[in-house]
């Protein structure tokens, strides 16, 4: 079965197709060079650059797969949680195809979406009982997948995001948006420095929370009172607050729920030294995964894989964009 994915909830316009676990195109337009020159996402801009962008990437997407719309089986779509005007977009257009063409259409939930890039052309998939991190610009959640119904809640931030907290910070040092890849790049050679210039809140506690929040003050306090500061240094010990405490709390998550596997997810998945700390403490015991980094931030991939597994279609009637969607909806 075919599956064509649309996503749409941020600031990407992207489209996809799979069949089973395998990608047979993928199309994606982003606009993060509109929201560099702002330092940050404006809704309203994303929005309308993703009205244009829509159909060209569906397209676009068809053509590089050598397929027609009547060769697609079902469509899915990223129904929140994200950006209203973003995600209006992609579920209204996922609608109307549903609509014209009469076929299949599967509401996905993007949080939940960001886990199945680790099924993506694997043919050693993920095993439940599960243990998912999803980790990214607005979600910092674990999850325990029994299976693909299955997902309960388990921890998560109380605050902000990590990628959140990456985006802010590299911010208020001087660096451009999105944080996350440019803080990473700017900490390279410094990585194995012990610098413990900031604190890692919350890093201690027995649960699985976590807080970012603090980040943003404690590095606008070390940016005031050392006015000469080295950037790149600083870029490498936020980093390292950031990966410690993710790196911390997964190994405490495996502890308590001793899973089959472990998954990384999200756009902050994207990050080496996150996956090269959590390999190294982890050790051979955990089979942890991590998405091939095209698919660890917002990708259509990630959507249609997930329908692709988890297939429930509905009436294209009954779907409608739900901003503030939680990832066990
Ligand atoms: O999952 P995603 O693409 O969008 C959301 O659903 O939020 O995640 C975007 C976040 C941004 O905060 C970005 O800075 C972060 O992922 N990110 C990274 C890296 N690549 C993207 N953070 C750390 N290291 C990276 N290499
Ligand atoms: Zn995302």
């Amino acid at each position: 079965m075919k599956i064509l994915g649309i996503e749409t909830s941020c600031d990407e316009t992207a489209a996809a197709i799979v069949e089973g676990n395998k990608v047979l195109s993928s199309s994606l337009a982003t606009s993060v060079e509109l929201h560099a020159k702002t330092g940050g996402i404006i809704p309203e801009v994303a929005a309308r650059q993703q009205t244009k962008s829509m159909i060209p990437v569906i397209n676009d997407c068809l053509k590089n797969a050598n397929l027609n719309l009547k060769d697609i089986d079902a469509f899915a779509v990223a129904y929140g949680p994200g950006l209203i005007g973003s995600l209006l977009v992609g579920v209204e257009t996922a609608k109307t195809l549903s609509y014209i063409t009469n076929k299949p259409l599967v509401p996905i939930n993007h949080l939940k979406a960001h886990i199945y890039a680790n099924w993506v052309d694997n043919n050693d998939a993920p095993v439940f009982p599960a243990v998912a991190l999803v980790v990214s610009g607005g979600h910092t959640d674990f999850v325990l997948m029994k299976s693909h119904e299955d997902i309960k809640w388990i921890g998560g931030t109380r605050d902000d995001a990590a990628g959140e907290a990456f985006d802010k910070t590299a911010r208020i040092i001087g660096l451009p948006y999105p944080g996350g890849p440019n803080i990473a790049s700017s900490a390279e050679d410094h990585l194995n420095e012990k610098l413990d210039l900031l604190p890692r809140p919350m890093i201690d506690t027995k649960d699985l929370d976590m807080s970012f929040s603090g980040l943003k003050t404690s590095v606008l306090n070390y940016t005031k009172g050392n006015k000469g500061f080295d950037k790149d240094k600083l870029a490498a010990e936020i980093q390292e607050a950031i990966v410690d405490t993710l790196v911390t709390k997964s190994n405490r998550a495996i502890k308590k729920y001793n899973p089959k596997s472990f998954l990384l997810a999200g756009g902050v998945s994207a990050n080496k030294r996150l996956k090269e700390k959590l390999a190294k403490s982890l050790g051979k015991e955990t089979n942890l995964f991590t998405p091939n980094p095209t698919f660890s931030t917002d990708n259509a991939v990630m959507i249609a894989m997930a329908a692709s597994l988890d297939f429930k279609p509905v009436s294209w009637q009954s779907v409608s964009a739900n901003p503030s969607l939680a990832i066990e909806e």
